[in-house]
């Protein structure tokens, strides 16, 4: 299966997906990463793929007039890569209409809490503002909503009294990475169907 890999940061996903690759092989994965898009320049994700030798694109919403032009755009150098799937790995941007009516049912991402609990772009800081005691990651299908697409799996990570927002976000993604890996290889592998809100992996 061909995946293309979003990213807008460090990339320790995507880089978690390209040395499960390179150790198992795309075959026995499953999957190989044809491309990595980017909605801003500079970043260190990007870094990864150019070192792994992946062709990488970016797309930033300030280049276009509105919203729906860059998500167009978005849609259109995906496309070019033909992927079976595309992960959202810490891309910090909504998709909208036309990447959804192109790639619906086949986009993957990982967000740093326990959906329905925390969504958005602060979820570690706002689970450790409410005093929660555990949170964790969850690996879902996006859906025309913000982080509400069906559950794929969830992992828990347990908050410390001592953790700040990094602190508790690291041990967040070291649980996130090997489960985003395991994920995507089995949607890979053994296809799924998603019913509802339930993803069933054949
Ligand atoms: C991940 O925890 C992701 O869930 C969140 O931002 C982080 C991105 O990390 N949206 P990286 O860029 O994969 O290192």
């Amino acid at each position: 299966k061909r995946l293309v890999v979003l990213v807008s940061g460090s990339g320790t996903n995507l880089q978690a997906l390209l040395d499960a690759i390179a150790t198992e092989g795309d075959e026995a994965y499953g999957a190989e990463i044809v491309a990595v898009g980017a909605d801003r320049e500079g970043i260190e994700g990007l870094a990864r793929a150019e070192r792994a030798g992946l062709p990488t694109f970016v797309c930033r919403v300030k280049d276009f007039a509105t919203r729906e032009e860059w998500d167009a755009a978005l849609a259109a150098a995906t496309e070019a890569y033909e992927p079976d799937l595309i992960v959202s790995a810490g891309f910090m941007k909504i998709v909208g209409k036309e990447f959804l009516a192109r790639f619906g049912g086949r986009v993957v991402n990982t967000h740093p809490a326990l959906l329905p609990s925390f969504p958005g772009a602060h979820g570690v800081r706002d689970a450790l503002a409410y005093g929660a005691r555990v949170t964790g990651c969850t690996v879902h299908f996006v859906d025309d909503g913000v982080d509400t697409g069906p559950i794929i799996a969830q992992g828990v990570v347990e908050i410390r009294d001592e953790d700040d927002e990094s602190a508790l976000h690291e041990r967040i993604k070291e649980v996130e990475r090997r489960l985003l890996v395991d994920v995507v290889g089995r949607l890979a592998r053994n296809g799924y169907r998603i019913e509802g809100r339930k993803v069933v992996i054949q």
